[in-house]
């Protein structure tokens, strides 16, 4: 009779053990490893978890063969075209979308909840005007930690999920003051007759008083067209499954620590250029490769194994295709460039790099696609989104995704501290 188990054999000493499948509801299955050490007295050994299952999860799924990607069941491809990011926030704390009367609720409560204590207000004069915006926001988030208690019963539910309404909404606030403190320009206080991401770009843009640009027809209001890809951009940004940063928030809540010093923790290591860091550097790179002509030579350094210079925005350690948020960023670039002023000379560099990578044996046989940071950044800069601040924007898409699993870990009651071994080779 067929059994869910895997057999390993020591072939040094005979001794042969048996290990449970465990099957998912989609994509791979695990082997439940879990008695290993105790009975082999050996460790499996997985640097960079490649092939390792650190926990179970019901939030998000991603088949990185099919460039799939889905919040609680739902495609991204209909979140990002049928719903607001709002509504997705709800979905993945709650595992299902908001009625009408719940989405105006949720709303309003983000709305109350965007205003920092004064107090926070102040620590940003501590910090110099060239700070980069993700040091000001972990830094933030962590003094976030010192007004709140984090006694919270995970028993119960209005307690931490009013943690989490909380966080999800003062990001953005915090965000935008980093950016404001960075240009030496008064902070936009947040207003509550806006919604979500209109009150974060008028945040970042206004001048004192809440006015827009002048322009030859008065105050620019910001154009709907833009609230819409600066939301489209949030909800493909809320969740991944356990990236490095996810891994970190994760790691961190299993200590108990404060959850807001957990997500301070997960801003810390999405900061890093391997992960959301990459966005920042894909417009850096495109900016310094500078024309079109020059691509086949950068392609070239990328191949070259002596050469650590790395082609920014392309590969992922999941998606052996295309990403699927890549996907639709480009469909949205194409959408956006009769309405918004797209850079077209970085567009044209991207197409460029784009068409040469996608057939050349280096990365066909690698499968290096473009992710989602190849083709956010050319959009963010035509939301007259500084650089600097791709990061934070990333953060605060993700802040909604970090604190779902947080609450995920918490309530899982074989949840334990997460402390790995090594294999050691010192003296
Ligand atoms: C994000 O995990 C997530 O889900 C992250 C994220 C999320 O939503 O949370 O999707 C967000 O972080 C997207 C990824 C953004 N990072 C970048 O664009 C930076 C550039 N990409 C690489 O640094 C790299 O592709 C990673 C870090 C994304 C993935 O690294 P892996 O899976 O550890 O792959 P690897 O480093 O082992 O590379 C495999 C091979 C190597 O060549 P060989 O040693 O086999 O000869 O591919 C090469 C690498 O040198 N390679 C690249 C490359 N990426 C991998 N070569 C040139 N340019 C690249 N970008």
């Amino acid at each position: 009779m067929q059994k869910n188990t895997i057999t390993l054999t020591n072939n040094n000493t005979g001794e042969t053990y048996e290990y449970n499948i465990l099957e998912a509801t989609r994509g791979p299955s695990v082997v439940d490893i879990r008695t290993f050490f105790k009975d082999t007295g050996m460790f499996t050994f997985d640097p960079g978890y490649t092939s390792t299952a650190s926990c179970e999860s019901k939030i998000t799924f991603i088949d990185g063969g099919k460039g799939e990607l889905r919040y609680r069941s739902f495609p991204i491809e209909d979140l990002a075209t049928e719903h607001t990011y709002l509504e997705t926030c709800f979905l993945l704390l709650n595992s299902r979308l908001p009625t009408k009367e719940e989405l105006t609720d949720f709303d309003l409560e983000i709305r109350h909840r965007a205003f920092l204590h004064e107090g926070l207000r102040h620590l940003f004069n501590a910090f110099p005007d060239n700070a980069h915006p993700m040091a000001t926001l972990s830094a933030s988030v962590t003094a976030l930690a010192t007004f709140y208690n984090d006694h919270l019963d995970m028993e119960h539910e209005e307690e931490y999920l009013e943690m989490a309404h909380r966080i999800i909404s003062k990001i953005p606030t915090i965000a935008a003051f980093a950016y404001r403190h960075s240009i030496g320009t008064p902070f936009i206080q947040p207003d509550i007759d806006l919604g979500f991401t209109e009150n974060f770009l008028t945040m970042m843009r206004a001048y004192p008083g809440g006015k827009m640009h002048l322009s030859p027809n008065g105050h620019d209001k910001i154009k709907e067209v833009e609230i819409r890809a600066m939301d489209t951009i949030f909800t493909l940004h809320a969740d991944h499954e356990q990236n490095a940063s996810t891994t970190v928030v994760r790691n961190v809540a299993s200590t108990g620590a404060h959850p807001y010093v957990a997500i301070s923790s997960g801003i810390s290591a999405l900061w890093g250029r391997a992960h959301g860091g990459a966005n920042e550097s894909v417009i850096a790179q495109l900016e310094y490769i500078g024309s079109v002509e020059n691509v086949e030579a950068f392609i070239k350094r990328a191949k070259d194994p002596n050469d650590n210079f790395r082609l920014m925005g392309f590969g992922h350690r999941v998606y052996k295709n295309f990403d699927p948020r890549a996907k639709i960023l480009k469909g949205l670039q194409d959408e956006l460039k009769a309405e918004l002023n797209l850079d077209s000379e970085l567009m044209a560099i991207a197409s460029k790099i784009e068409e040469i990578a996608l057939n050349d044996e280096y990365f066909v046989s690698r499968k290096l696609y473009p992710n989602i940071d190849f083709y956010s950044g050319v959009i963010l800069t035509a939301l007259q989104i500084p650089k600097s601040m791709f990061t934070p924007i990333f953060v605060i898409g993700r802040t909604v995704g970090w604190i779902t699993q947080w609450i995920e870990f918490k309530q899982d009651k074989t949840s334990k501290i997460a402390r790995p071994r090594q294999l050691y080779t010192g003296d």
